[in-house]
């Protein structure tokens, strides 16, 4: 059976790619054109993306992934950047469509530096690849592979930051084959953990 897959901040596509490969149906979003998304625009706007989402096509994912921008809450774990207060709006964005649309799995990537952030919402990360934290709910899935630790070694070059932001192929896939693999219904799902979240703000 084919997957939805939502990839909300979906840069250049490493998120979804393996999903993507094995012939799921991808929907991206972001905000950035030059990444080509099947929906350009900011998450913040949300009442308009969920209304795009589920209006054109009664949408209603399996699987949600996204990976919001890292930057504030990796500055957060210096020592040197005393009382960073990370903008928290992406997250709850990516949250309030994650209760809207209600999918069987869905999972946030980010930085070890987001974890005091997230946890208080969300709980504890679920898994950890390097310095790569997912949150979320989904199944248990292994990822040994050294690509997945730290990001790529790059120097200076124009789109460094966004290759560096690719989420590695090997989360991609094993997380792909890990939710193909999981029952229909999961007893956690069916116990209502998505209305378990706590909302910021
Ligand atoms: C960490 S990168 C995503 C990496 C991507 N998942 C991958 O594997 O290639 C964050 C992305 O969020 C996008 N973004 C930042 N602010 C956004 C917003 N307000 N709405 C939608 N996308 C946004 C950026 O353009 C960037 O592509």
């Amino acid at each position: 059976m084919k997957l939805k897959v939502l990839d909300l901040f979906s840069g250049l596509g490493g998120f979804s790619q393996a999903f993507r490969q094995r012939g799921h149906h991808v929907t991206t979003v972001d905000i950035e054109e030059k990444f080509r998304p099947d929906i350009c625009r900011d998450i913040l706007d949300t009442d308009e993306l969920l209304e795009k989402l589920t209006v054109e096509g009664g949408y209603r994912p399996d699987v949600i992934l996204a990976s919001p921008p890292c930057e504030e809450f990796s500055k957060a774990r210096m020592p040197w950047y005393k009382n960073i207060h990370p903008d928290m709006s992406l997250f709850s964005a990516t949250l309030a469509i994650v209760v809207k649309l209600d999918p069987r799995f869905w999972v946030i990537e980010n930085v070890q530096g987001a974890i005091p952030f997230f946890s208080q919402y969300v709980g504890k990360y679920k898994k950890h690849c390097g310095s790569r934290y997912l949150w979320g709910e989904f199944p248990k899935f292994c990822c040994t592979h050294k690509k997945c630790y730290g990001k790529e070694k790059m120097g200076p070059r124009p789109d460094r930051k966004e290759l560096r932001a690719i989420v590695p192929y090997e989360i991609s896939i094993n997380l792909c084959l890990a939710i193909e693999k999981s029952p229909r219904i999961e007893p956690a799902m069916e116990s209502g953990d998505v209305r378990r979240i706590k909302m910021p703000g």
